[in-house]
């Protein structure tokens, strides 16, 4: 088993200063963004669509260059972009769940998860499951027991519903055993019932395994239930930054305008 430092619970995980992005020079899609994420923290980032949620998050993990101000991930500090070791290293200690679960249909569900090991020193066996290393292989499985569906294995992964897509892209996730579990709209797929248990599922990983968890929302009820946390963005810039039991109507009415009512 790999081992990895671990960052004690209140130490800041993730840190940025005066954070801009712009894709376009003439206008910057984030703006004097500061924030601070601490270990052991269960955060949602909430905002209207083109917010600049999913940039953000790109951003703080360094698969998308900053223009402006700095960014500290686990430590390390980087402008612009992060260096090549300090981008594996952050590749190695953040799992991901995006929307669109990105999981390769015609793979087996086992294949999916031992994908999540890319990235680990010797990875290219990684690319198929059959030549995946017997230890690689349990973890996947393990990875899969967790989100119930070690049974599934061998399935394709587009054989499966999409609840169940979603949860081998969470095991994927987790399989490199992360420190910090970043899900941009984990339930906007899915079903109000798939949807709530798939927030579930997160908060209940995350804490037996002391995983900070950072993602985004559109949905108001899983932004507020969810998370301890609320972090909202609104027109490129942090709107405001509060626990989520102090979360108001009114809070979240000057976030999402009319989308309030929605979810
Ligand atoms: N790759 C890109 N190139 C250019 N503009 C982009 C790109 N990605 C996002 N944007 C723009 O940046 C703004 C924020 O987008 P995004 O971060 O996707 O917001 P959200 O996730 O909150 O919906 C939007 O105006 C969007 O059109
Ligand atoms: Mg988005």
């Amino acid at each position: 088993m790999i081992t990895k430092p671990m960052i004690a619970d209140g130490q800041p995980i993730i840190e940025t200063l005066a954070l801009e992005k712009a894709y376009h020079r003439t206008k910057p899609v984030l703006r004097a963004i500061d924030l601070s994420i601490r270990a052991g923290e269960r955060v949602a980032l909430i905002g209207a669509n083109g917010s600049g949620k999913s940039t953000l998050l790109k951003c703080l993990i360094g698969l998308y260059p900053i223009t402006g101000g700095t960014v500290r991930t686990f430590g390390q500090e980087f402008v612009r972009a992060p260096s090549p070791r300090q981008r594996a290293d952050m590749r190695r200690r953040t799992g991901f769940v995006f929307q669109n679960h990105c999981l390769v249909r015609r793979r087996s569900v086992l294949s999916n998860v031992v994908h999540g090991l890319l990235g680990e020193p010797g990875s290219w066996r990684a690319f198929a499951q059959s030549i995946a290393p017997q230890d690689w292989r349990e973890r996947a499985i393990e990875a899969l027991a967790e989100v119930n569906l070690a049974d599934k294995a061998l399935e394709r992964a587009d054989a499966l519903s999409g609840g169940q897509q979603q949860r081998v892209a969470i095991a994927r996730a987790l399989v490199r055993r992360p420190a910090l579990l970043i899900a941009d709209e984990p339930a906007a797929s899915l079903d109000p019932v798939a949807g709530r248990e798939m927030m579930e599922l997160f908060i209940r990983l995350c804490a037996e395994h002391r995983i900070t968890l950072l993602y985004t929302s559109h949905n108001m009820r899983h932004a507020a239930a969810f998370s301890e946390r609320v972090i909202a963005l609104s027109d490129g810039r942090i709107a405001f930054d509060s626990s989520s039991r102090d979360l108001t109507d009114q809070d979240l009415t000057m976030v999402f305008g009319a989308e309030a009512g929605d979810g």
